[in-house]
């Protein structure tokens, strides 16, 4: 109830072409008392809006915050499922776990979980994920794909490709890939993908598309102990990027891929994904599980399993963290 007062606010803001909108109109509007309006303003506020008050005028929104609240979120959101239900949360644990529990509560398709920070963010292979507040985007989706658990992994490179196609809509950079779900820009990570299934034999109950993006935090706040080096977008252009823009972005190129893989299936995501692969042809290392693998990187099969050409042949890898080769 609160966030649709504060919503419809925020609509009449956007909506006056003065910008002033006046206590009683805002009153008669949402059909709540002068006080209650008050307190929404307020809470505004609090929440960084910059907010006028001018006798006889009305109230002025002045600034807008880069904070990521589900009312502007869903504003901009012109999807038909990704991005139409969306929970913020302030501090979480992790949106993946978030995500994961309300699928298994029945939560419907679409329904999207962002924080603005992290208290136990998950990388792949058990790994942590740094995600400190305010600056960059974690952000998960719950799906119900139709389709076996053997083919859920192909999403993986739907968000590979939402993930560069918002970062070309709202830069110059040139994104690239790095198997199995890394996003680089000059050869620094500058995002991670973790999905996650819950699913039966032969059965998707549900898959989290989990995806944590540095967008505005600055080199000396990048964690120093990773195994690959680390990049923001704010970095690479040297300028800030409004995290509002990138989400509302993100989200409709996640449901416009998403209603396209419906369709169509998972091989033009694979091809689409392989143009931002550099890697592909190069020789390049793969460690996985107790072994280090050297070869030639000869693209991703249908199921996105790594294919690399070894002196004993085309080796299937499944899971493992990829590296050019040294020389
Ligand atoms: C990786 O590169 O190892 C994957 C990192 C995935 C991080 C994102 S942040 C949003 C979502 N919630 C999590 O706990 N993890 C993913």
């Amino acid at each position: 109830m609160t966030t649709s007062l504060r919503e419809t606010i925020l609509q009449l803001f956007r909506s006056t072409p003065t910008g002033f909108v006046s206590g009683a109109q805002i009153s008669r509007t949402l059909g709540v008392s002068r006080t209650a309006v008050w307190k929404q303003i307020e809470k505004l506020r609090e929440l960084g809006y910059c907010i006028e008050a001018v006798p006889s005028k009305g109230y002025r929104l002045m600034q807008s915050p880069d904070v990521l609240l589900a009312e502007e979120l869903s504003a901009g959101a012109s999807g038909q499922l990704i991005g139409c239900r969306i929970r913020t949360l302030e501090t979480t644990d992790s949106t993946n776990l978030q995500a994961m529990a309300l699928g298994d509560a029945g939560a419907p398709e679409g329904l999207v979980v962002i924080a603005d920070r992290q208290t136990a963010g998950k990388g792949r292979l058990g790994r942590s994920w740094i995600s400190p507040g305010g600056v960059n985007l974690y952000l998960s989706v719950l799906l119900r794909p139709p389709v076996l658990p053997a083919a859920a992994p192909q999403l993986t490179f739907l968000s590979a490709l939402a993930v560069c196609r918002t970062i070309e809509d709202v830069s110059d950079l040139q994104p690239q890939v790095k198997w199995p779900n890394d996003i680089l820009l000059g050869g620094r990570k500058v995002a991670g993908l973790l999905n996650e299934m819950s699913s039966e034999t032969d059965r998707v109950n549900h898959v989290v598309l989990g995806i944590g993006i540095n967008l505005n935090v600055m080199r000396a706040e990048l964690p120093t102990q990773v195994r690959y080096p680390a990049t923001s977008i704010a970095i690479e252009t040297g300028r800030p990027v409004s995290r509002l823009e990138f989400t509302t972005l993100l989200l409709r190129r996640l449901d416009e891929l998403y209603a396209a893989y419906l369709v169509e299936g998972g091989r033009p995501l694979l091809t689409a994904w392989e143009a931002y692969c550099e890697l592909t042809g190069q020789m390049i290392e793969v460690d996985c599980q107790q072994r280090r693998i050297h070869g030639q990187m000869a693209g991703i099969d249908d199921d996105g399993a790594l294919l690399v050409k070894t002196s004993a042949g085309v080796e299937r890898i499944l899971a493992g963290d990829v590296r050019p080769a040294r020389r």
